[in-house]
């Protein structure tokens, strides 16, 4: 990992903010940045890790019930070997998650939840994290010259996600938990190499460790979990808007002890109908144009139905039980 700097949501309040600067140098290098935040709510984010240590610890048949429904949908439990985030292993990610797409604004049946503690908990999380992110969004348009609420305003909540993440420990070289549920070519990633797809995501990590990015020489670098920090990351939209000013940097999570690691993510996407073009006020001078304009929603779906049929496929072939 590159860079780690203070941030201040409040930092719009103060005239002649160095605030924009220094984060545009943080993100130039690889897209990745941890931001150390004072004034984050660490109770909560406590309390959301203790709501996920408890999802996660119930058993499978337990978790089922909240299954995920679809891709256009969003929400709910997936199991070990649902989803391949690198398509090109043929190998599905070890993990298991709960997804939660725009809870604010969006009514989700009680019966989808495990419990109304986690919901409260949950949207109260999905919130705060809107928040700080809404505060960078403007910051990025502070770099560009944009107004101010150019980002903010394209993130309604649509496609803005919540998501918690369990990698099981290990025994043996396999995952600790379930009978018959796998056996993976390659059980020390966990997560396989991929970019995020949408503006930034915002990530919560235990002391485990695992997170790697990928550098310009295509070795992977440790990020390193401290403490009251966030890792901020652009995804794929904003390397679109920003003519690649702003990466969209591959990263994998890779078997870093035995024991389960547990991180949250928080994917700051656009909303569907939102038109992705290089904005010129970010575009870097004398770096040709690398991008044809999209539509945030048609990149989103793809990528994301591209996770679960790679997922499919492995299984098909066997690589899972
Ligand atoms: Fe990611």
């Amino acid at each position: 990992m590159s860079q780690s700097i203070s941030f201040d949501p409040g930092w719009v309040e103060e005239s002649r903010s160095e605030m924009p600067s220094r984060l545009d140098r943080a993100l130039r290098e690889d897209g990745f940045v941890q931001l150390h935040c004072a004034d984050f709510d660490w109770r909560l984010t406590r309390r959301v890790f203790d709501q996920a240590n408890w999802f996660f610890g119930q058993a499978l048949e337990f978790k089922q019930t909240f299954a995920y429904g679809s891709a256009a949908e969003n929400f709910g439990f997936q199991g070990l070997g649902d989803e391949a985030l690198d398509p090109t292993t043929g190998v599905p990610d070890v993990k298991e998650t709960f997804t939660m797409r725009n809870v604010v604004h969006r009514e989700v049946d009680d019966h989808r939840w495990p419990s109304t503690d986690f919901r409260q908990t949950m949207v109260q999380f999905y919130g705060t994290c809107f928040g700080l992110a809404s505060s960078l969004m403007r910051c990025i348009a502070a770099i560009g010259s944009l107004p101010e609420d150019y980002f903010v305003s394209a993130h309604t909540g649509e496609n803005v996600t919540l998501r918690l993440l369990y990698y099981p420990g290990s025994v043996g070289g396999q995952p600790s938990f379930g009978s018959g549920l796998g056996r993976f070519a390659t059980p020390e990633i966990l997560a396989g190499a991929h970019t995020d797809y949408g503006m930034m995501t915002l990530l919560f990590q235990d002391d485990v460790g695992g997170l790697q990015v990928q550098s310009m020489d295509g070795s992977w670098l440790d990020i390193v979990p401290q403490p009251q920090s966030v890792i901020m990351n652009t995804g794929d939209l904003m390397a679109h808007w920003s003519n690649d000013r702003f990466p969209s940097t591959s990263h994998r999570v890779r078997r870093n002890a035995d024991v389960a690691r547990l991180s949250i993510a928080f994917f700051c996407d656009p909303d569907s109908k939102t038109e992705i073009d290089v904005l010129p006020g970010l575009k870097e001078e004398g770096r040709e144009v690398r991008y044809v304009k999209t539509t945030a929603g048609e990149h989103i779906h793809r990528k994301l139905v591209a996770t679960h049929a790679a997922a499919a496929g492995a299984r098909a072939k066997g690589s899972v039980d």
